[in-house]
């Protein structure tokens, strides 16, 4: 988050999730379901600059404006223009700054710019970011002081994932319906591809699919991933990944299970869907491999494809330069 010199503007970086772990639990009487997953920032980031509105425009000093626009790395080769992006009342930013003018009975407004990298209904939390983006820059923008924790229960009320960008965290274990968050270590730092079939997939319609097929086996161990995490190492941590929701997510859309099996052929350490889908993930031994490989995916006709890392708060740990910038 940084503020503009003129006291008046806030920009923010709104970081992608992948998800290593996702175990489903089970299903629960309000409709979700109890998760256990392990979530990491990535360094992919969508960019918010949140302005007070001008009150010498003549229009109403609480109304929250939001315009938006595509940016690189996964739209610029896109066979396909990206589905456009509401900036109406339906939109999680707008929701989640009303839900704070709502909170705060604060009367002021926003101007929002939201620049878009992160593609939506791929699983990698974009919507879910911005929102979390908003609610922070904003309780700045408009001096509300309210703090991580009253923020987080906010969070809650717009999403599942939402909480888990409020927490400064690089990585964090999440329960409950994702909003319970455990913050955990990851050390060092990995080049990943990401790559998206042409189509995206709905969250809702995944867990369906997943209760249609779920049968009763035991629950899947978040532990040794954990240990691999901490102890930095990535072809560990690659080995170890899961998503219980890959199964269900294939069946619903042919272009991703080619997608699998394309990334498949790559033998890289790992490979796995992230969330719900539809976006895939491959972790990579280096930044030279990361970059060939994407290059390949790249002229399959159904894949939006970029490099990116983790997405550590401190410095040095990112040493690897993701070749969207
Ligand atoms: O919380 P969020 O609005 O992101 O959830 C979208 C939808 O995904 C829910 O309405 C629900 O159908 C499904 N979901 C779920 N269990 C979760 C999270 C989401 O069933 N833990």
């Amino acid at each position: 988050m940084c503020h503009w010199p003129d006291g008046q503007s806030i920009l923010a970086r709104a970081p992608a999730k992948l998800n290593l772990h996702l175990e489903v639990l089970g299903r629960r009487d309000d409709g979700f379901h109890d998760l256990e997953t392990v979530m990491v920032k990535l360094d992919l980031h969508d960019t918010l600059q949140f302005r007070t509105i001008n009150t010498d425009a003549n229009v109403d000093e609480s109304s929250i404006q939001l315009d938006c626009r595509y940016s690189s790395p996964f739209f610029q080769s896109d066979v396909s223009s990206p589905p456009p992006i509401p900036v109406d009342e339906s939109n999680l930013i707008v929701k989640a700054a009303r839900l704070l003018q709502q909170t705060t009975g604060v009367t002021q407004g926003a101007h929002i710019e939201l620049v878009k990298r992160i593609p939506v209904q791929a699983g990698l939390g974009g919507g879910s970011s911005d929102a979390a983006a908003t609610l922070v820059a904003l309780n700045q923008l408009w001096g509300l002081n309210y703090s991580t924790a009253e923020l987080s229960q906010l969070a809650a009320q717009l999403g599942s994932d939402v909480p888990f960008f409020i927490d400064s965290s690089t990585a964090a274990v999440c329960r409950g319906r994702g909003e319970i968050i455990t913050p955990v270590t990851i050390r060092g730092n990995f080049p990943v591809i990401l790559a998206q079939p042409g189509s995206g997939l709905s969250t809702p319609t995944v867990f369906k699919k997943w209760s249609e097929l779920s049968s009763q086996k035991a629950c899947r161990s978040v532990e040794p991933l954990l240990e691999a995490m901490s102890s930095g190492k990535t072809n560990s941590v690659a080995r170890l990944l899961f998503n219980a929701l890959q199964i269900p997510a294939e069946q619903l859309n042919a272009q991703l299970k080619q997608l699998i099996s394309l990334f498949q052929k790559f033998a890289l350490p790992g490979t796995l869907m992230t969330g719900s889908g539809s976006c895939c993930f491959g972790i990579c031994q280096s930044f030279r491999q990361a970059t060939s490989i994407s290059s390949l995916l790249r002229t399959a006709p159904f894949s939006r494809v970029c490099v990116t890392t983790l997405h550590h708060n401190r410095m040095h740990h990112g040493y690897y330069r993701s070749t969207y910038q």
